[in-house]
């Protein structure tokens, strides 16, 4: 292609702009919010590439993000469908084998195959405050577009494990150090690539490539220690095992046959469930805020936050409101509750800093000038927003809110922590239901990152819509829920837990059920997370609800007995299993198992043994027919809205993409005849739900509803 040497010519494509200036080109990616990978993006490049090879007068390019952002990496929408030409391997081996030399010129963030892209050009700066990684095994996938290969060529084995293994972006400067990138860019990332570009041709160093730096030398302790640690803390996934796989093969294969291995090794996890498990849970973390009713809607501007009741929940939510820059007003019932309150944030402050999220000297800001703890209902006369987390009662939470009625100024947020209790009942009592809405945090509330939107009949579309602005400037993952005993999460947990609970009543030890969910990949049993939560709140649940209990329904006799004996978990020292030390986990203990046994005998039951499959497969159909339930009555608006509360609220394994998604890849069919067996001998229990029989005889899926 013929150019005039000297002037400057900008040809775009709609997606890679082309752009000479004197010798050097700027060849730029413009694709939507991340500047994804797409085929189409590909093949743009991949023009631009030829066509700056047979540009006569330029001598040097750099590639580019527009943006905000370099590359975000791979088009994800693409995952799980046949592979298109040009591949990203292709693409990036096509920029390699370039003989005039290319620069990449990375700011904002360059993840993925974004940062492949970047190893296959011959020279890479970044800008300050880049983030760069190779998140992948977060997907269930390793770096599938030579990154596995060049990292360790660059860094070395054990580096390149470190770096790519948790999948953690890492800063510019450490970028640097590891050999990733030759320099940090100054001015802006256009101006630096281009005088990069200048500085090469200058030196005149040509084209360099990774692919023919030496083989990287083999390091067996790295790997083995690797290997090792990843048989404790993988939890059954797949994709970190291989990608040691892939970083060994660096040091045993040719460049030529090492990529052909990592692209085989990709393509194999590109199949499997947990990929799409992953890729599932990617996704509706963002879709869960995109709900056609906020659509167009404003949400209030919040400057103050108010918290009512500066217990567990009280103090956790004042700190996340903190953390997030709010001025927080927290109001307890007497001074030296309201000190002990400001005392636990004070702590959980301390912990941030601990944990480098927060500088001292922003803790001391924080603590002295953006809160105020007091007794006074009168000083939330400023805020704009106002959580109440007081006891887990009616009456008490009704009084709350009439007093909130009273001091709150016009167009402030009324919301409630409640667990279980109806916020129509407590909207009812004041003025203004409209502005009243629910906020559900989970347990600890500035780490946790569920929070549930409880909407009321008469919540306002923009309260809704305020409260999911503040859940994002919380960090959360905010997800609707309608009202219900428990909304959506507690309503499903009630269920499953129901579900163990019959199962050790039939003969399984709480140990063995434990193992089993924890086998299936949740990070503890639910008799360890009943320790943790403490025994006396299933007790105290189970007391509230005992006036409307169903005759038929089984309740578990000894965890009220072991209420009773003071056995109320890890605060006690002993629960289900016996603690030497708060926080560590605990043993199990011979005294619990002959209490069920006892209670077993009463009931006449002779106790029957469990593998952990029937273990797991009564847990979730449990799960998966609340869940049904749930998403048929419209508490919640789809079933991807399910998937993330047991997935960011109760530790649902991420790789299995929350219930809904794994009852698909199960298939619904054999789920409901299991259920509709079991409701042989318990039809109470296990009635199956209409939706799920729905679905199966129209052969179809929850995703189908997910819109
Ligand atoms: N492919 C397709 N869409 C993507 C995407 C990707 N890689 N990354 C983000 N998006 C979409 C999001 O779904 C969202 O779409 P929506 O507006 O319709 O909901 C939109 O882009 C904006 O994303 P965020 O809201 O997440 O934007 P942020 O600015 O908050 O974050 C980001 C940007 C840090 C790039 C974040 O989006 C992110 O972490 N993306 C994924 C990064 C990643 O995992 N890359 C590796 C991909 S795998 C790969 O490259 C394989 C290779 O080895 C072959
Ligand atoms: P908590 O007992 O630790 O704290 C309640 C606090 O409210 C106490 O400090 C008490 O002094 C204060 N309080 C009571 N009446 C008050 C009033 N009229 N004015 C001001 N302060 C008052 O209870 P916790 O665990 O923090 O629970 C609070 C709410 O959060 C409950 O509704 C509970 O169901 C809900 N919740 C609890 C979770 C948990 O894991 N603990 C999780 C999610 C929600």
């Amino acid at each position: 292609m013929e150019f005039n040497s000297n002037y400057e010519q900008k040809i775009m494509t709609d997606l890679v702009s082309y752009e000479r200036n004197g010798s050097i080109v700027v060849i730029a990616i413009e694709n939507g919010a991340v500047n994804a990978l797409s085929q189409e993006v590909r093949s743009a490049l991949w023009q631009a590439v030829e066509r700056f090879d047979q540009d006569d007068v330029a001598r040097a390019a750099v590639i580019m993000g527009a943006g905000r952002m370099f590359v975000g990496g791979a088009d994800i929408k693409e995952f799980g469908k046949p592979p298109l030409e040009p591949t990203l391997p292709e693409l990036i081996n096509r920029i390699e084998v370039s003989t005039k030399p290319i620069v990449a010129a990375m700011h904002g963030v360059s993840l993925g195959g974004g940062l492949e892209l970047a190893l296959g050009c011959h020279y890479r700066l970044a800008m300050p405050s880049t983030k760069l990684g190779l998140p992948e095994v977060t997907l269930g996938l390793l770096p599938g577009a030579g990154g596995t290969q060049r990292v360790t060529r660059l860094a070395g084995v054990e580096k390149a494990l470190d770096f790519i293994l948790p999948g953690t972006p890492v800063t510019e400067a450490t970028a640097l150090t590891l050999g990733l990138i030759d320099r940090i860019g100054e001015g802006s990332v256009r101006s630096a690539g281009i005088t990069f570009a200048n500085e090469v041709l200058s030196a005149d160093k040509g084209a360099r490539r990774v692919s023919e730096l030496p083989k990287p030398a083999p390091d067996r302790d790295a790997v083995a220690a690797a290997r090792t640690r990843l048989g404790k803390t993988a939890h059954g996934q797949i994709a970190p095992f291989f990608v040691v796989d892939a970083i060994e093969a660096a040091t045993r294969l040719p460049f030529k046959d090492a990529i052909a291995e990592e692209r085989r090794l990709f393509l194999e996890l590109m199949q499997t469930p947990q990929r799409a498990g992953l890729v599932h849970a990617f996704f509706l973390e963002r879709k869960v805020s995109q709900l056609r009713e906020l659509s167009g809607i404003a949400p209030r501007n919040l400057s103050t936050i108010g918290v009512v009741g500066g217990g567990t929940m009280g103090a956790g939510i004042a700190t996340a409101a903190l953390l997030a820059g709010y001025d927080v007003c927290l109001i307890e019932r007497d001074e030296s509750v309201a000190t002990a309150a400001q005392r636990t944030i004070d702590g959980n402050l301390a912990a941030a800093v601990k944990r480098g999220k927060l500088s001292e000297v922003d803790r001391e800001n924080l603590l002295s000038r953006k809160l105020l703890c007091a007794t006074n209902y009168g000083a939330l006369s400023e805020a704009n927003l106002v959580i109440e987390a007081v006891y887990e009662s009616m009456d008490v939470k009704k009084e709350v809110f009439a007093r909130l009625d009273e001091v709150m100024k016009p167009g402030a947020v009324l919301a409630t922590n409640t667990s279980y209790l109806d916020v129509n009942e407590m909207a009812s009592v004041t003025s203004r239901p409209g502005d009243v809405v629910g906020l559900h945090f989970f347990s600890p509330a500035h780490v946790m990152r569920l929070l549930e939107v409880v909407v009321t009949d008469s919540t306002l579309p923009d309260v809704t819509a305020t409260a999911f602005a503040f859940g994002k400037k919380l960090g959360k993952v905010s997800v609707r829920s309608g009202v219900c005993d428990g909304f959506i999460g507690n309503r499903i947990l009630t269920r499953f837990r129901g579900a163990a609970d019959r199962m050790v009543l039939a003969g399984a030890s709480p140990y063995q059920v434990d193992r089993a969910i924890v086998n299936f990949g949740f990070p503890m049993g639910p008799y360890a997370v009943a320790d943790l939560a403490g025994l006396d709140i299933g007790f105290l649940t189970r007391k509230r609800k005992a006036a409307d209990r169903d005759p038929r329904d089984i309740i578990p006799v000894w965890a009220d007995e072991l209420y009773h004996m003071g056995r109320l978990g890890q605060k006690a020292g002993r629960g289900y299993y016996i603690y030497q030390e708060r926080g560590r986990s605990g043993e199990p203990d011979d005294e619990v198992n002959e209490i069920i046994a006892r209670c077993r005998a009463a009931k006449g039951v002779v106790a029957r043994n469990f593998g952990d499959d029937e273990i797991q497969r009564q847990y979730m159909a449990a799960m998966v027919n609340e869940a049904a339930r749930v998403v048929d009555e419209k508490i919640a608006a789809r079933p991807l809205d399910v998937d993330a509360v047991l997935l960011f609220g109760y530790g649902f394994p991420r790789h299995r993409g929350g219930p809904m998604h794994w009852a698909d890849s199960q298939g619904l069919s054999g789920l409901l005849a299991d259920i509709q067996t079991w409701a042989k001998e318990d039809e109470f229990f296990w009635s199956p739900a209409p939706l799920l029989e729905r679905l199966v005889a129209e052969n179809s899926t929850f995703s189908s509803l997910n819109g």
